[in-house]
């Protein structure tokens, strides 16, 4: 890949003189979904596939950008004294709002640069593009300019940027999963204090399946904003009977003593699920660490449950292939990842039902849904780099 963004380069920026090239991951988060915000567990890998970036620094302010991925926006120029959202070039928007977050956090980017990016994440699939684009940037500001940030800085900057620059009020998961990655592994990680550890994912004679339901988000966003309010809601009232931070505080338990002080029964459903959610993912690291993958894999499926009954971000689409995962043999768990409406789902299959898997749940879902979906056998892979 690094040949081909090179010449790319050279075909829209003129040479290759001072071009230096890189690379951020993707992510799939196997368990721990909606939790981020809430003060709760995740349990995401980066992946191999991600965004490949080729940059050069400019002598004067101007930003050009070129990406790959969207070639008919041809050369879109911006400057660093432009640092606002534009709706025309939405892409930009991530490289730009990291950039204009690294100067809130008192690092004012000091030259500009041309970018050619080119990303095999597939678009809008709640693979986390947008976040790989985010640490990616990041990733390269420090490089050019010597900024003195950590990978786990840069996870917290890309998401300020998303949350105050292009107004989505996502976790820390995401950029997290990204900027920390670590190959074969997972990252479990506590979103109350950003304490973190490594978990192998061994997986013997199995594979991580990611299937793409290939449905655009359209309203994802808020409903996203609207889950999370939800949940601060349900928060607040809890926080009347009882001294917690967050929802991650609670256990099933005492969530059961607590419950009614909620005042409407979505807002319960909802804080319910963040709760048992966060309790799962505990016991799930638990289930893999006593190479109980069995029990990993039953969890996944109760996470799918509740996030279709109780969390309500699923979706006919989402559904269809989980549910068609799990008549096949061989399945250990299926479940919805990332935000949900639309996106992935994340499976764990046995190798020799691999082929199986794909053929019937991509029949299946295409006879129910009128569309194919896409399947990606994917690996763990490192954080950033340069390549
Ligand atoms: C999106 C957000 C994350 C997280 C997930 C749901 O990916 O960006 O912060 O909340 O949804 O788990």
């Amino acid at each position: 890949m690094k040949k081909e963004i090179m010449q790319k380069f050279v075909e829209v920026f003129g040479d290759a003189e001072g071009v230096k090239t890189y690379f951020a991951p993707g992510r799939v988060n196997l368990i721990g979904e909606h939790t981020d915000y809430n003060g709760g567990h995740v349990f995401p890998c980066a992946l191999t596939i991600g965004t490949y970036g080729a940059a050069r620094k400019r002598t004067d302010h101007k930003l050009r950008f070129f990406s790959m991925n969207f070639e008919k926006l041809g050369v879109i120029e911006s400057s660093l004294e432009d640092l606002v959202p534009s709706k025309e070039a939405g892409w930009t928007n991530y490289p730009k709002g990291v950039m204009w977050a690294f100067g809130q956090k008192g690092m004012k980017v000091p030259g500009g640069m041309d970018l050619m990016l080119y990303g095999n994440i597939p678009n809008g699939s709640g693979l986390s593009s947008s976040a790989s684009v985010e640490v990616l940037t990041g990733y390269i500001l420090k490089d050019f300019f010597g900024f003195d940030v950590t990978n786990q800085d840069l996870a917290l900057i890309g998401q300020y940027a998303e949350n105050n620059f292009n107004k989505v009020n996502c976790g820390i998961m995401d950029q997290f999963a990204i900027a920390m990655g670590k190959k074969d592994h997972a990252i479990f990680l506590d979103t109350s204090d950003l304490s973190f550890e490594y978990a192998p994912i061994a997986l013997e004679g199995a594979k991580i399946v990611i299937a793409s339901s290939n449905k655009k988000r359209g309203l994802g966003d808020s409903k996203y904003n609207e889950r999370r309010s939800e949940c601060e809601t349900a928060l607040a009232e809890l926080q009347k009977v009882t001294d917690i931070r967050s929802l991650g505080d609670l256990d099933e338990e005492s969530f059961e003593k607590y419950q009614s002080a909620i005042q409407s029964d979505v807002r319960r459903k909802r804080a319910k699920y963040a709760v048992y959610e966060n309790r799962r993912t505990v016991r799930a690291v638990e289930a893999l660490k006593a190479n109980d993958v069995a029990l990993f894999g039953q969890l996944m499926n109760a996470s799918h449950v509740s996030l279709r009954d109780d969390y309500e971000v699923t979706g006919i689409e989402l559904d269809t292939l989980v549910e068609e995962a799990w008549k096949i043999d061989g399945v250990i768990g299926s479940r919805m990842t990332g935000a949900g409406f639309g996106g992935c789902t994340v499976s764990i299959v046995k190798d020799e039902a691999i082929d199986t898997f794909i053929d019937k749940v991509g029949k299946a879902y295409e006879n129910k849904i009128g569309y194919k979906a896409d399947f990606y056998v994917v690996e763990i892979g490192d954080g950033p780099s340069e390549i």
